[in-house]
């Protein structure tokens, strides 16, 4: 088989950073061009079209990347699959659920796939950590804690996301939730949420308060706080199994500890050091990687 063609709508920080650098690694995609009303022609090395009409038409793409704002998400993937192409859009997937049905819709009768990037299940830490479920070292899931703590700054709220109100739960929240889905295995019964804005009534959703019920009584709780002036935490997640439990950390760190143990009484020096994540499986103060 040929390797097939793909078009790249969105020539920003996820293209760049994310789409680009993957698909120039992957041997069956051949990137045929892009479109970004921001982008000039001598920034890339492949065609730069005026607009995603003018992309389909000249460089026919099997696929179409979507890596723009979310609000544009949903009349990009109907222009392309109009066009009979496949959609790979970046989360959050579309802005409404009807907005979602009917691209689900529009993809069955178009025969066409619509992916989403929902990538953070593939990562080595989370895939490391899903690996353990059911093991004896494990045992079964019972509980999900996911916390992160986001130190918004001016940078951080530049242009669209700074303007959502949405902007945390929305934009970000997507990975948490698909996460929670990934290592119970099914879909959550239930979902109550509360996004507080202590101080900033008319502000965006700096607070999450997330729980999500799955069955057997077990639950998942999320808390993603960007209102703290506290150290950066991009994703911190705990998994109680019944015969241990597992924490990740995603956004890296590096860390000297010294301390007391609770039970022994004995000292211990611990040196952490990982630059992208981690993943420990602990009994008790015990630690293996
Ligand atoms: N999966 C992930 O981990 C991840 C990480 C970062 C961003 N994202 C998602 O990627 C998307 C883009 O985020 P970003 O950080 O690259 O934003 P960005 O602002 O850096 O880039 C977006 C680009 O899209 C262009 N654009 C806007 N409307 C367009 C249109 N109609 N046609 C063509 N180009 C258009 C803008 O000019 C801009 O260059 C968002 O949905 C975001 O949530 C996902």
């Amino acid at each position: 088989m040929g390797k097939l063609r793909i078009g790249v709508v969105g020539l920003g920080a996820a293209a760049k950073n994310i789409h680009l650098p993957a698909i120039r690694k992957t041997a069956g995609l051949e990137l045929v061009g892009g479109v970004d009303p921001a982008a000039t022609v001598d920034q890339h090395a492949f065609p730069v079209f005026a607009s995603l009409a003018e992309m389909l038409d000249k460089a026919t793409p099997d696929i179409v990347a979507i890596v723009t704002p979310p609000d544009s998400h949903y009349p990009l993937i109907c222009e392309c699959l109009d066009a009979g192409v496949h959609v790979f859009c970046e989360k959050p997937f579309v802005e409404t659920l009807e907005q979602g049905h009917d691209v689900i819709a529009r993809a069955a009768a178009a025969d066409r796939h619509v992916v989403v990037n929902n990538e953070f299940r593939f990562m080595n830490v989370h895939e490391a950590a899903y690996d353990r479920i059911g093991t004896d070292d494990f045992g079964d899931l019972l509980f999900i804690s996911i916390h992160q703590t986001f130190f918004v700054t001016e940078e951080t709220e530049a242009g669209w996301r700074g303007e959502s109100k949405r902007r945390t739960c929305f934009e970000f929240g997507t990975h948490a939730l698909d996460l929670c889905r990934y290592f119970f295995g099914e879909e959550p019964s239930r979902i109550s949420a509360r996004m507080p804005k202590p101080g900033r009534p008319e502000g965006a959703d700096y607070l999450n308060l997330i729980q999500m019920e799955f069955s057997g009584d077990r639950v998942a709780h999320i808390t993603l706080d960007r209102l703290s002036r506290g150290p950066h935490r991009y994703l911190d997640i705990r998994l109680d199994g019944t015969q241990s439990c597992i924490e990740t950390r995603l956004g890296g760190q590096a860390e000297v500890a010294f301390g007391i143990r609770g039970g022994s009484k004995k000292p211990y020096m611990r040196l952490d050091f990982a630059p992208s994540g981690s993943a420990h499986l602990y009994q008790g103060d015990k630690r293996r990687k």
